[in-house]
């Protein structure tokens, strides 16, 4: 079969990112034009700075990555968008831009789901080996998710409250580390011992998580020791908070792997990039004699070349979206 190259375009939160990717997994170029340093002054993204910027600089960010291509948009195949979940004034303006992008140039549109796209990120350069267990991790959702094939999921279990990527964020604000705190607090851990008693999220042996409680303690202890003039020993906390969330992934992987008798095991989402993460998931994966899939440390955080990814067995499916596409801010995989 020809090479079918897609061009993707992914703008669910602070980062307009294109990229256009080679038969699913072969990244021909990609740009990635983060938001990061504007959103941190404001300690969190601003969602209306952030549709504002992402109108502004999506062409050139286009532009950038034909140049790197050395393409036209009338070489590729399919345009693909990003279309749920995420900022609604964000993921417009992808939306909005691809659809022109498919009218003008007469290529099919492919809608992605953001989420789907994380999984797919371990598809980049790389096979996906079914059936799989994946643990998605990002700053909006937590969830374990069996894969038996392309796009067929089977949800196990997801947070009951907040994401582990939001309580690292928030964790982080607490303690004076600037947006985004993953990896603030990854850095800080490492000078630190894991020596403050905190709750463990959930104690349960469903598979699903909870990290507001933690994220509440933890906030309320720096608070009442600030009130009595105590110092945090900021370190430690951090890697203390480190262990309590991760480790929890861990044991639910862990009894998702057992229970399942699944032998091949990925994670995705921005938490991804977190190496305590990656680590204790390695030792999870090598006690189930399973085989583990992590993205490389670009592909972790928002990025349009798993949108690509995510996209092809869409395109070959021939399953393509019409121009009535819309925006949604909330989705889980399945
Ligand atoms: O997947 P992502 O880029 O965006 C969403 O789809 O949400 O994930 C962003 C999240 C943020 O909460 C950020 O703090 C977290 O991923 N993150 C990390 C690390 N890098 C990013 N968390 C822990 N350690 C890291 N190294
Ligand atoms: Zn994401």
């Amino acid at each position: 079969m020809k090479d079918k190259y897609i061009l993707a375009i992914e703008t669910s939160c602070d980062e307009t990112s294109i990229a256009i990717v080679k038969n699913g997994h072969d990244v021909v170029a990609i740009t990635i034009l983060t938001q990061m340093d504007t959103h941190a002054k404001f300690g969190g993204v601003v969602p209306e700075i952030a549709s504002r910027m992402h109108t502004e600089n999506i062409t050139l960010v286009l532009e950038d990555t034909l140049n790197k291509a050395g393409m036209q948009v009338s070489d590729v195949d399919a345009i693909a968008v990003t279309y749920k979940p995420g900022l609604l004034g964000s993921l417009l303006v992808g939306i909005e831009f691809a659809k022109v992008l498919s009218y003008v140039y007469n290529k099919p549109l492919i809608k992605v789901n953001h989420l789907i796209g994380h999984i797919y990120a371990n598809a980049i350069d790389n096979k996906l080996k079914f059936p799989l267990l994946a643990l998605v991790v990002s700053g909006g959702h937590t969830e374990l998710v069996i894969m038996k094939d392309d796009y067929d999921f089977e949800l196990l279990g997801s947070t009951l409250d907040d994401a582990i990527g939001e309580a690292y964020d928030k964790v982080a604000r607490i303690l004076g580390i600037p947006y985004p705190g993953g990896p603030g607090i990854e850095k800080l851990a490492l000078e630190g011992t894991p020596s403050y008693d905190l709750p463990k999220p959930v104690l349960d042996n469903t598979y699903n998580f909870s990290y507001s409680g933690l994220k509440s303690y933890i906030i309320n202890l720096v608070h009442n020791e600030k009130q009595r003039g105590n110092k945090i020993r900021q370190a430690d906390l951090a890697a203390s908070f480190q262990k309590t969330a991760v480790d929890e992934l861990s044991r639910k992987t862990d009894l998702a792997l057992k229970n399942t008798g699944i032998k091949n095991v990925i994670v995705a989402g921005g938490v991804s990039a977190n190496k305590y993460l990656r680590s204790e998931i390695q030792k999870v994966a090598n006690a189930n004699n399973a085989l583990l899939s992590i993205p490389e440390f670009k592909y972790c955080t928002d990025n349009a070349a798993m949108i690509g990814a995510a996209a092809y067995p869409l395109y070959l499916k021939q399953d393509f979206a019409d121009y009535s596409l819309n925006a949604e801010s909330s989705a889980n995989i399945c």
